[in-house]
Parts: structure tokens; C-alpha cells; sequence
């Protein structure tokens, strides 16, 4: 492992640098290699720069400073200019960071800084959020949402990005679900690996790549009740097994940084841990790359308590293995003085500025600092041009992440034609569209699903428009959503009584065929610090809801939200559900190519649906026990809630189309797999409708009986096959050892002798099973 870290990252810049020099970075000596286009030269090259920095240089580019109010513009010139910035985030156009990248050619070293943004799912243009792009099953798109938001912030002057988010979230209280994408290790760690590719493209140094910064490091989406920066105490085998798989992805898939988590892990700080940091990611995983601390960290390690002063603050994070410091003061204020009295040793400042250095040396930046900023000639007139955005790649995506939860009838497609009622508090709200993290997405370039309908049915048919209902009457959360936007608030409340809002929503409803209604979250309620106590719609929507069903009109569901929510009322009383999450710029026009049948919906779900609050959690993958619940037999001391059914209301997996499939029972090569062997299970998939479809299948296993208990079943592979009416196919999965593996008790990394079952299905509840054992 440590070496195909290395390796990757060595030979990923390689190329670049053939043949190009190096801006010359030193007050009067030479660089130390003209043409670093190996490992080797980038070590004598980073070693001659550090040589010839004093120690304020080094803590310089250990800084990395938000861009806003706390450091107004001159001042930042000012620290660039002294070489006391390693790095920004936040401001993302060529004009903006142009005058910054030119201070910092103006300071003694000449070492140029680096411009980070949270390009999460998309930058201009707007993807689904990654719990959408999760839900596509389909790692092309995923993989292309990232490629083309890369090439969007680099063309925005950006060097890096926060970004993929690959934090498994098996509550859905955290309102940051919404960015990762969901609670499986395998299906989030697929996602990891494409999501970097997609960033960082053949290298972080092309001009047209971003750096991925795989963030939260480690466990954030753990955090006690889903409750936001709270605490995560947790096991080393559910770690290992299931929740740091995906970040040991995404670095293994090259990514250059890592973000570490605001959480604790088992008493001790992300940002102050040297087991997480060094141990773990350095020596056991042979990370390469540079770690920054999140937003104000190292700060809030007084407030965890492990910290009495700024400078214990400072002195314990830099001991952990905190590169660089995101957006707090502690590094600049105390590491001078903890190095000139011996409490912290240079060696370690000067190990954290390598890897700053070598970050931005694997970003290109010392070939040339102006290679994502170009020349002022060729800055874009207007950085939101409609020539900038990828609308077509993004409606694709989108068609491609929804999940079709319900149809009653075949009340899907709709025919175009007649009138349709869209209804709905988020039917037209441009800027919940984009979901949390919409980078530089702007609000009114994205389509709304009421836009959608029009554009599908001009000519052909009538749109009328009712909001129908605010989304929530709380003004307590009103105003928590406002909170930092009172200017411009995001959640504009309409001010007419509830009852007119509804009567006139009932009246537009009864004078068309058909209702479409958009109901969820605004985006606010799914993002950071957004957890929720409660997961059902809220009051004003479901009674919205509930006049709409009595006028007996087809009722057609449409959820944007960005965590699975308890729809219970709704699942029983819709004809059709379409889970839309945030779909991105494109949403509108992709809620309407699937509501019409122009595409077919294939998403699956990344996440489990529970049927309460009181259930969760739910994930799928869950430890066996010793009394779990037989569906059929008495429940009586089972595991379960006896005031409810058993189970999810949606599984893991599980998603409709508007073709239907069959499956064949699962076919095994053999009963017997050798330790260096490989087995083959196969199904039959048909597509037995009338429409062409596509579908995922998906292969979980179970351990049968090992050492340590084990889930009830993994996923552990899938495949996404698109299949014309009346066709069939043949679907292999190979298994192997390496499926088999889990890290036991003494954390080895073992596949134990025995007997295994394998699962094939459309989901995680509806499965066929065989076994077979392994020697
Ligand atoms: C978030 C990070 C983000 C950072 C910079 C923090 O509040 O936790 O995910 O990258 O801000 O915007």
C-alpha cells in the first residue's frame, strides 16, 4: 500500500513537467532543478526552497485563509506579499485571484499560493448532489459530474477542491447526507474512486484539473444522533470494515489532500489525533499528500478541552499531522514561538511545508502559477455566461439520479397533453434546485421543475401553478434557515393565511387532469449544521398533501430533499413518487423528460427509507444478532419496534422503472471457491415490459459463520444493465478471495474458511440466494 500511494503520486506529475521550467521561486539563487520531471527532482527541488525559508516563510505556507469579511483585501495582499499565505478558498474567478497570485510572485520565496473551493457537485453548472449522483448507480456519471465541474473551477482560475465528500452517513438526522453519497462502503467507495478521477483528470497539474481534497477524515458522518460536529466513538472493526473503506479509496484512486473531520474519534480530536493522522494514514495507508485542518479546527480543540492555550492548540495539531490551517489564527501566532523554545522541533514544520510545497508543486503551480489564471485577454466577459455551463451533461445526470419510489396504476408517464396542476412550496425554487454546496452555481440559471413542465409541454398541453403552501410554518425555522442571510433571505415565506394558499391550490388542482407536487427540504435544511429532530414533511406541506388527495385527481409526488424522509402518509396516498433529491441547474427539464417518459427512471437508493425517527438506524448492513425478527413468526422477544412494521419503508437499493424485469434464480460455478480461486455467480436478467429500461443488479454476500459476527449481507459488487422490452442478458459476477475479506478483532485483513450465501436482486430485500464455501 505505501508504495502504490507513493507511486501513484509520483508518477501522476511525472509527465507534466517534461521539458518546462519551473517559475524561478528564490531572492537570488537558481531553482534547483530546471526540469523536475521526476520524484527525485521534486525532492531536491522542494529541499532547495525549504532550505532558503525562514521560519516565517514556513508557517506562511501552512495558512490557508478564507476569503471574506475577516481579511479584508488589502490585508490579504499585505500577508501574501510578506509570503505569510499558503493558500485561499472562496474566491473563484481568474479576475479576483489574478492580483493574489501576482502578490504572491512579489514575495521573497516567489512560491505561489494555491486557490481552493468547495466544488462539491458542480461549480458553474450544477449537478444533482452526490446523493443523487450516488443514486445513478452508474460511476460514468458520477465520474463525469466531477470531470466537467473540475474543468469548470480550474477554467475559474482554481487549483483545488474540498471535495469528493465521501463520509458514510447511516442517519439520516445529519443534514450533511445530503453531500456524501449514503451509507454503503462499497457504493460510496465506487463513488470516491470516480469522483477523483473525475477532479483530477490523467493529473492534478493539467490545466483543465482540480486537486481533490477527500474530506471528512475520519468518521464525521458518525456523529452521535445525526446531531452536527458532535462527538464519534466507535469500534476499530466497524471503522475498518465499514466507514474508512471509502476515504482509503479516493486516496488510493490519487487523490492529493485530505480534509480532516471536526469530530472526535474516540476521545480525541480528528485535528489533534497522531493515531488518525500519522499512524493510520500515514504509516499504515502511506498517504503522501498534504492535510488541512476544517474550517477553524485546530482552534476548537480548546473547546473540545484538549487544548488549555492557542499555543497547546497549535503544538498539538502540527504534532498530529495538520499541514495546513484552515481559516484560524493559531499556527501564525504560536508556532514561532513554539519552535524558537524548543517545544515543537523544525523538523516537523518543515515536514508539513514539503507537502504543502509538493501540493502545489503536483498542481503545476511552480511551472507556472498563472496556469489556471491565464492572461487578463482571455478572462471570460461574464463568468456566468450561458456558453459556460454543461446543461446537457447535467440534465443527463439528473435524469439519471432520480428514484422512482411509487406508481400506482402505471400513473406514470404522463401523456403530454391536457392540463397539468404543478403545486408545490419547491416547484418553483430556483435556488433549492442547486442543493447545498452549489459552489458558484447561480440561482437563476437553474430550471425549475415549473419550468420544466412548460418547456415539455409547449404546444402540446396546459402548465398551471399553485404554491400551495410554504414550506414550513415555523418560524423558528424560518428563521434558522435565514440566519445568515437576512439581506437575502433563501426561505421567502409567502405571507397569505394557509387556508387561502390551499384553496386556491385545491381550485387550480381540480381544473386539470393531473397534479405534480414538489414537496421536501429548501436546501438549507439539508446541509452542514442542519440536523433534524423530526424526518417527516412539515405540517404545512402534508396538509397541503391531504387536500390535493381528497379532489381524487391523480397525485404525483415529486421529493426534493437531500436525506431519506419519513413519508409514510405519502407512500400509502400517492399514485406515483418521484425521489428528485436536489437535481442541480438542469433539475426541472429532468423531472420532466422522466414524468413523460422521455427517459426512464434507473436510480436505486443510495440509502435506506426508515418508516420513523424512532427506527433509525436503518442501514441495511447491519450486525447479525441473536434475536433478530422472522417476518411470519411472532415478534414477541425479537428486535424490533412493536408499534410498527418491521424493516425499511424503502430498502437499500430499491428503485422502479417503467418497464419491469425478471431475474433468474442465482447460478454458481462451482460449490467450492480455492483460496486463489475464482467462482462465477449468474443470473438471468429480462427486461419483461414494453418499454426499453435499465435496471441495477446487485450481488451482496454473507458470511455464514465466522470468528466475529459478522452483517446480515455486504454489497459487494453491482452492475447497471439497460435492456430493450422482451431482452435478456446474461449477468456474471466474478467472486473471489478478496470479496470474502474483513478486518477481524486483531484487525487483520482475513477471508475465513466456511460456507457463504450469495445474493443477487433489484434491492437489498428482494434477493435470490446460493452458497458456496470457501477452503
Ligand atoms: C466544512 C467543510 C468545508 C469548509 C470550507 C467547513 O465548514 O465542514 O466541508 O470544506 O467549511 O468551506
Amino acid at each position: 500500500m505505501l508504495s502504490t500511494l507513493a507511486l501513484a503520486a509520483s508518477l501522476a506529475c511525472a509527465p507534466m513537467f517534461a521539458g518546462a521550467a519551473p517559475a524561478a521561486p528564490a531572492d537570488t539563487a537558481a531553482p534547483a532543478s530546471a526540469n523536475p520531471a521526476t520524484a527525485a527532482d521534486r525532492q531536491a527541488f522542494i529541499d532547495s526552497l525549504i532550505g532558503r525559508m525562514t521560519l516565517d516563510e514556513k508557517i506562511g505556507q501552512l495558512r490557508l485563509i478564507s476569503i471574506g469579511p475577516e481579511m479584508p483585501a488589502p490585508k490579504l495582499m499585505e500577508e501574501i506579499t510578506a509570503g505569510r499565505v499558503g493558500g485561499t478558498f472562496n474566491s473563484v474567478t481568474r479576475k479576483d485571484n489574478r492580483p493574489l497570485q501576482e502578490a504572491a510572485m512579489r514575495s521573497r520565496m516567489k512560491i505561489p499560493i494555491f486557490f481552493a473551493y468547495d466544488v462539491v457537485h458542480g461549480h458553474r453548472t450544477v449537478f444533482p448532489i452526490s446523493l443523487g449522483l450516488a443514486s445513478s448507480w452508474d460511476m460514468g456519471v458520477v465520474e463525469k459530474a466531477a470531470r466537467i465541474s473540475g474543468q469548470e473551477a480550474a477554467s475559474d482560475s482554481l487549483d483545488a477542491t474540498f471535495a469528493p465528500m465521501v463520509d458514510i452517513s447511516r442517519d439520516p438526522r445529519w443534514g450533511r447526507t445530503s453531500e456524501g453519497f449514503g451509507e454503503d462502503p462499497f457504493l460510496v467507495s465506487q463513488c470516491a474512486r470516480a469522483s477523483v478521477k473525475g477532479f483530477q483528470g490523467t493529473s492534478p497539474a493539467n490545466p483543465d484539473s482540480v486537486m481533490a481534497f477527500v474530506k471528512h477524515f475520519a468518521l464525521y458522518g458518525a456523529v452521535e444522533g445525526g446531531r452536527d460536529y458532535n462527538t464519534v466513538d466507535m469500534s476499530p472493526q466497524r471503522m475498518y470494515n465499514d466507514y474508512l473503506p471509502p476515504y482509503r479509496a479516493g486516496l488510493e484512486a490519487g487523490a492529493g489532500g485530505v480534509m480532516i473531520a471536526l469530530n472526535s474519534v474516540n476521545g480525541q480530536p480528528a485535528t489533534s489525533n497522531k493515531w488518525l493522522l500519522r499512524d493510520l494514514l500515514r504509516k499504515e495507508w502511506g498517504f503522501k499528500g498534504v492535510t488541512v485542518s476544517d474550517h477553524g479546527a485546530i482552534d476548537e480543540l480548546l473547546r473540545h478541552g484538549v487544548a488549555s492555550t492557542g499555543r497547546d492548540a497549535a503544538r498539538l495539531a502540527i504534532e498530529a499531522g495538520v499541514d495546513m490551517s484552515m481559516a484560524d489564527t493559531r499556527y501564525l501566532e504560536q508556532l514561532p514561538t513554539l519552535v524558537k523554545s524548543g517545544a515543537v522541533p523544525m523538523s516537523l514544520i518543515d515536514e508539513a511545508v514539503r507537502e504543502v510545497l509538493n501540493a502545489k508543486y503536483d498542481m503545476g503551480l511552480f511551472q507556472d502559477p498563472f496556469r489556471r489564471i491565464g492572461r487578463a485577454a482571455d478572462d471570460p466577459p461574464d463568468v456566468n455566461a450561458e456558453s459556460r455551463l454543461h446543461r446537457a451533461e447535467a440534465r443527463d445526470a439528473a435524469r439519471k439520479s432520480m428514484v422512482l419510489l411509487e406508481n400506482r396504476h402505471r400513473t406514470l408517464p404522463l401523456k403530454k397533453g391536457g392540463t397539468v396542476a404543478v403545486i408545490g412550496p419547491l416547484a418553483d425554487a430556483q435556488i433549492d434546485m442547486m442543493g447545498s454546496w452549489s459552489a458558484a452555481g447561480v440561482p437563476k440559471q437553474s430550471v425549475t421543475l415549473l419550468q420544466g413542465m412548460r418547456d415539455a409541454l409547449a404546444g402540446k398541453g396546459q402548465v398551471t401553478y399553485a404554491r400551495g403552501a410554504n414550506i414550513t410554518d415555523d418560524p423558528r425555522v424560518v428563521g434558522y434557515l435565514n440566519f445568515l442571510n437576512w439581506d437575502d433571505p433563501e426561505v421567502v415565506q409567502d405571507k397569505r393565511a394557509d387556508g387561502d394558499m390551499i384553496d386556491e391550490a385545491v381550485r387550480v388542482a381540480r381544473g386539470a387532469e393531473t397534479i405534480v407536487v414538489a414537496v421536501g427540504e429548501t436546501r438549507g435544511m439539508s446541509h452542514e449544521a442542519s440536523s433534524r429532530s423530526s424526518l417527516g414533511l412539515p405540517g404545512s406541506q402534508l396538509a397541503l398533501l391531504k387536500a390535493l388527495k381528497r379532489t381524487g385527481k391523480p397525485l404525483v409526488l415529486v421529493l426534493m430533499n437531500g436525506r431519506p424522509l419519513t413519508i409514510n402518509w405519502e407512500k400509502e396516498n400517492a399514485d406515483a413518487i418521484l425521489e428528485a433529491w436536489y437535481p442541480g441547474t438542469e433539475g426541472g427539464h429532468a423531472i420532466a423528460d422522466l414524468l413523460f417518459g422521455d427517459a426512464n427512471p434507473s436510480g436505486k437508493l443510495p440509502v435506506t427509507f426508515p418508516r420513523s425517527l424512532g427506527q433509525i438506524p436503518t442501514y441495511y448492513n447491519a450486525l447479525r444478532i441473536g434475536r433478530p425478527f422472522t417476518p411470519g413468526k411472532a415478534p414477541n422477544y425479537t428486535s424490533q419496534y412493536f408499534e410498527e412494521e418491521y424493516g425499511p419503508l424503502y430498502p437499500f437499493g430499491y428503485g422502479l422503472s417503467y418497464t419491469t424485469f425478471s431475474m433468474s434464480d442465482v447460478r454458481l460455478s462451482g460449490a467450492k471457491l480455492a483460496r486463489d480461486g475464482q467462482l462465477t455467480a449468474s443470473v438471468t436478467v429480462k427486461n419483461t415490459g414494453d418499454r426499453a429500461g435499465e435496471t441495477v443488479l446487485q450481488l451482496y454476500l454473507q458470511d455464514v459463520m465466522a470468528s466475529t459476527v459478522r452483517p446480515v449481507k455486504e454489497l459487494k459488487d453491482f452492475r447497471k444493465v439497460m435492456l430493450a422490452p422482451g431482452e435478456s442478458r446474461v449477468i456474471d459476477f466474478p467472486i473471489g478471495e478478496d470479496k470474502l475479506r474483513f478486518y477481524n478483532t486483531s484487525l487483520e485483513y482475513v477471508a475465513e474458511p466456511g460456507e457463504f450465501n450469495v445474493q443477487v436482486g433489484f434491492d437489498s430485500a428482494a434477493v435470490k440466494e446460493a452458497r458456496f464455501t470457501l477452503e
